[in-house]
């Protein structure tokens, strides 16, 4: 009767959520924030947050695609027909990250090339803003024709993960993450440990790891840690949801879920110690102090980090090519992971083929992500990763926890059901991290988030820019999610409902 695909083994399912959670996000965003949220001390906030909401959620979202078998909408579908929305809310904001995240890998693919022959020179901020992205004289708002550059390797990203989503399961999704991710682990480790034979790499490490303490009652650090585990465990994607809904009825959820947690956080660690390592170099090298060197995102890993490969002693094009190649192995994995949420949602809801679903979803998102491939792509860019992800995540996170433990009170039978199959059994904290603990920290941290967007406009753009892609975006997201959500099912909703009561 029931025809779902299915993972081939525990470990290509783990090897694949390991592969959605490990992204950019570890490698560019992990290292600065717990630099500059006070070194050794923010591991605190971190492994607390990963304790009380990474894995408790983690194990939330495994319990529900594992129980409900369906992607994101069917899923709370079967919670309860008012519950689709969110589903579809979660869907269609993984539908925009998707578009521009795509452009993002494009770039390291660009790069990966640029370091055979250091193309970037020697000013490597002016190469990125002016000579390759041609953003530096365009006008915000303003889209000013293709990039080349930019819009040949958005290419090749797209062919390579409509390809493996047009395969499947099991031969595309679990294959792929047997490729990318082992030879991530590697070429990364590589990375890592020249990076820390560098003359320097001390000075970065001491600034990584050497604890403030002072920092520990600030709430920015609390809402970062708690942020930075929701991003980059991939919750509240939708992600994680449709991925265990392809799991054998006979599976470890909890196991897995700190079998996943505790994976991506060690690659974290591991960035950490490559980035600060090879930034400790830096500030060595040109005599400055490390705070002038540090950054994180778009700037640390196309102006920074190519600086860094131009000062190395020996091998530069060879460093180069291994780091930008691996940006684009642990971007791929997740960009496969986050376009199978609707393609999943549009195979559930309109009974079509996995093939019309890649070819429809992962269609329109590659025409959509044309836009960033222009000049005055990447401000566009930087606002709808603003609110869509920043924002839309959070938000659709919090309305999870809400719906799941408040409304619906779904917890207690999702444990009953993780525990009948799983070795470490839910107690008691888990009830509480869910219903209590998570709800209050990211209910304060979006208001937090909401009330500093509107009294200080992001990134200082024009607010008219800022309302168009970020407000209007994120709220068509919403208004999308329930259109959607009420039009009516090609498929039977409740035929497995009536299979799991
Ligand atoms: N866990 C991912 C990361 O750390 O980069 C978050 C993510 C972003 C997943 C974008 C998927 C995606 F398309």
């Amino acid at each position: 009767m029931d025809n779902r695909a299915q993972w081939g083994t525990r470990a290509g399912f783990i090897l694949a959520a390991v592969g959605s959670a490990i992204g950019l996000g570890n490698i560019w965003r992990f290292p600065y924030i717990a630099y500059a949220d006070g070194g050794g001390a923010f591991f605190l906030p971190y492994l607390i947050a990963l304790l009380t909401a990474g894995i408790p959620i983690l194990i939330l979202e495994f319990t529900m695609g594992h129980k409900y078998r369906g992607s994101s909408p069917l899923t709370f579908a079967r919670v309860s027909k008012k519950a689709e929305w969110l589903g579809w809310w979660q869907v269609l904001i993984s539908f925009v990250i998707s578009t521009y995240y795509a452009v993002i890998i494009g770039w390291a693919l660009a790069y990966a090339f640029f370091s055979f022959k250091l193309s970037w020179g020697d000013d490597t901020g002016g190469f990125l803003m002016g000579d390759y992205l041609g953003a530096a004289d365009t006008e915000i708002g303003t889209l000013g024709g293709i990039v080349p550059n930019v819009f040949i390797p958005l290419i090749i990203v797209w062919v390579i993960t409509l390809g493996v989503l047009f395969k499947g399961v099991k031969k595309g999704i679990e294959a792929a993450n047997r490729i990318f991710i082992p030879a991530l682990v590697v070429l990364f480790m590589i990375i890592v440990v020249r990076a820390l034979t560098l003359d320097g790499a001390e000075i970065g490490l001491n600034a990584l790891f050497k604890p403030d303490w002072s920092r520990i009652g600030d709430s920015k650090v609390w809402i970062d840690a708690y942020g930075q585990i929701f991003f980059s465990l991939s919750i509240a994607f939708a992600i994680m949801i449709t991925y265990s809904s392809y799991l054998p009825k006979k599976s470890d959820l909890t196991n897995n879920a700190f079998i996943t947690g505790f994976s991506n956080s060690s690659f974290e660690l591991l960035a950490g110690i490559g980035v600060f390592s090879a930034l400790g170099f830096m500030a060595k090298a040109s005599g400055v102090d490390i705070s002038e060197v540090a950054a994180d995102g778009v700037g640390l890993a196309f102006a920074v980090f190519p600086a860094i490969i131009n000062e190395m002693p020996a091998f530069n094009e060879v460093f180069g090519f291994l780091f930008f190649t691996s940006l684009v192995l642990a971007g791929l994995s997740s960009l496969v992971s986050i376009s199978e949420t609707y393609i999943a949602a549009f195979q559930d809801k309109f009974n079509i083929s996995r093939t019309k679903a890649v070819a429809i979803g992962g269609g329109l998102s590659a025409l959509i992500s044309i836009l960033y491939a222009t000049k005055g792509g990447l401000y566009l860019l930087d606002v709808v990763d603003h609110f869509v992800l920043s924002m839309g995540v959070g938000l659709s996170g919090l309305v999870e926890v809400i719906l799941i433990a408040w409304v619906f009170r779904k917890v207690k039978s999702l444990q009953g059901h993780a525990n009948e199959l799983s070795d470490i059994r839910l107690g008691s904290w888990w009830v509480i991290c869910l219903t209590v603990i998570t709800p209050l920290l990211l209910g304060f941290m979006m208001i937090k988030n909401v009330y500093t967007d509107i009294i200080q406009p992001y990134g200082g753009y024009p607010v008219s820019f800022l309302v168009t892609y970020g407000w209007v975006a994120l709220g068509l997201t919403l208004v999308a999610g329930f259109l959607f959500a009420a039009r009516r099912w090609n498929n039977d909703v409740d035929a497995h409902n009536k299979e799991v009561s």
